[in-house]
């Protein structure tokens, strides 16, 4: 296929094709309004591509996720989370030197400004931890567009200021929560230890670390690392778009994951699987009400993939080895386990190809691993920041680049008059 040729009366437009090194080409319709007067209309964007992108690549009808190339399976088996990072930031596998020095230079960013910890005591006891996560990152720019000694244009050293800081500021977001004292981060831990030791360690008494669980969300950080053009991965880079920085456009991105048909998916899941046990109608009676449209089947469904999401696939596995290992049993993985079996035999899925997607199972691990339901979405949050630095990044280094800024079709009223306040 080449390029095509659109119609318009009398003109004729030659649409150029953008060339994609693996699945959907483009057409490039940067002329079309110039040329016609007309836009195009495509809701929710499922037709559009905002931007070329070397990152991540899905192939969402046969099932596939890759980053930088490397298939989500064969990183989530053999890779650490920190090399993932790297390698979505930088685009290859570090060396061993490279690792280092990458987890040092961002070691050095984990202890945060002590005024920092102010912020979240001023926030309600229950505030949800995700606005707090937001206001917390957007609130580490000011500490550097005020500080003389940090040059804000340097990007390596924000990607490391946001790596370090925010796995500490979800944990103190969670300490808050629970009236727990803020602990520091140690340079001699690992990163995923350094956030379980100050989610769920005291001062008072060393934290004894599981290494199945830190092994564990590990694996889950590696699966939530990017995946392209999401709607909080365009929010980053539409505010980066303006030239906004990096630091309050992940704190964009992090508002956009907060909800429940993004990132929010993972805590929705935990609340519907404990609605289905305490009323107790059973797994068929939900699925009924989804069928209905009285209600959605969470963790379901995703607008790339049309059959199994290779992410949850790889979180099914762990999430019944860790669950039936801690307990035995679990009664809302059993729950979860009927609820996708009949949901993947009953027409209405099958027609529509929704699939479980990667929040359908994280939440019973997390859950697992002791954290309430509502930081669900702030694990996400950490996974996804190196995917979010990296399509800032990518797109900052774009000489094409162009302030984001979509068309609409008006269909509000036409021209007409004032009316004083005393005639209406
Ligand atoms: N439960 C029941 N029906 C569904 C679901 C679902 N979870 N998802 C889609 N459908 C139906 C939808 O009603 C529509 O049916 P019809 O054509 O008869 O009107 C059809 O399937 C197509 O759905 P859509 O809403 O047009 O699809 P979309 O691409 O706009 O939405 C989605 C994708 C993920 C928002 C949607 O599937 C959804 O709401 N899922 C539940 C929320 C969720 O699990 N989100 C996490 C997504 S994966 C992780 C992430 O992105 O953060």
């Amino acid at each position: 296929m080449g390029n095509a040729v659109f119609t318009h009366g009398a003109v004729r437009l030659e649409l150029p094709m953008v060339r994609a090194t693996a699945g959907n080409n483009g057409y490039d319709i940067t002329k079309l309004l110039a040329r016609t007067g007309e836009t195009t209309y495509d809701i929710g964007f499922g037709s559009t591509a905002a931007c070329k992108s070397a990152i991540t690549f899905i192939d969402g009808e046969a099932g596939v996720l890759r980053y930088r190339g490397y298939p989500i399976e064969q990183l989530a088996e053999k890779a650490s989370f920190m090399e993932v990072a790297y390698l979505v930031l930088y685009g290859e596998l570090p060396n061993a030197e490279q690792l280092d020095y990458f987890n040092c230079a961002i070691n050095g960013y984990h202890l945060i400004d002590e005024r920092l910890k102010e912020m979240f005591r001023s926030a309600p006891r229950r505030s949800h931890p995700m606005p707090l996560l937001a206001a917390a990152i957007n609130s580490l720019s000011t500490f550097v567009y005020t500080n003389p000694l940090i040059d804000p244009t340097d990007l390596d050293g924000a990607t490391h200021r946001l790596m370090g800081a925010v796995p500490t500021l979800a944990a103190y977001g969670y300490k808050n929560s629970i009236g727990q004292p803020m602990l520091y981060p140690l340079d001699s831990e690992s990163y995923v230890e350094n956030f379980i030791r100050m989610s769920f360690g005291v001062p008072s008494r060393p934290y004894p670390f599981d290494e199945e669980i830190i092994k564990a969300l590990d694996v889950l950080l590696i699966l939530h690392a990017d995946h392209e053009q999401n709607c909080s991965t365009s929010t980053v880079r539409l505010v980066g778009s303006s030239g906004a920085n990096v630091y309050v456009s992940v704190a964009a991105g992090v508002n956009a994951l907060s909800g429940p048909l993004h990132g929010g998916a993972n805590q929705a899941v935990l609340e519907m699987l404990a609605h289905i046990k305490r009323d107790g109608g059973g797994v068929n009676r939900f699925v009924e009400k989804v069928k209905q449209r009285e209600a959605k089947l969470m963790g379901f469904g995703h607008r790339i993939y049309k059959n199994y999401d290779p992410r949850a696939a790889i979180v099914k596995q762990h999430a019944d080895a860790i669950l039936r290992h801690r307990t035995g049993h679990d009664e809302l993985l059993d729950i979860a386990l009927t609820l996708e079996d009949t949901a993947l035999n009953d027409p209405y899925f099958q027609e529509r190809k929704l699939y479980p997607n990667v929040d359908f199972y994280t939440g019973l691990i997390y859950q697992a691993m002791g954290f309430p339901v509502d930081m669900f979405t702030v694990l996400f949050a950490i996974g996804r920041l190196p995917g979010w630095i990296a399509h800032w990044r990518e797109q900052a280094a774009d000489p094409t680049m162009k302030i984001g800024r979509p068309r609409q079709i008006y269909v509000g009223q036409a021209k007409r008059d004032f009316v004083p306040l005393d005639q209406r």
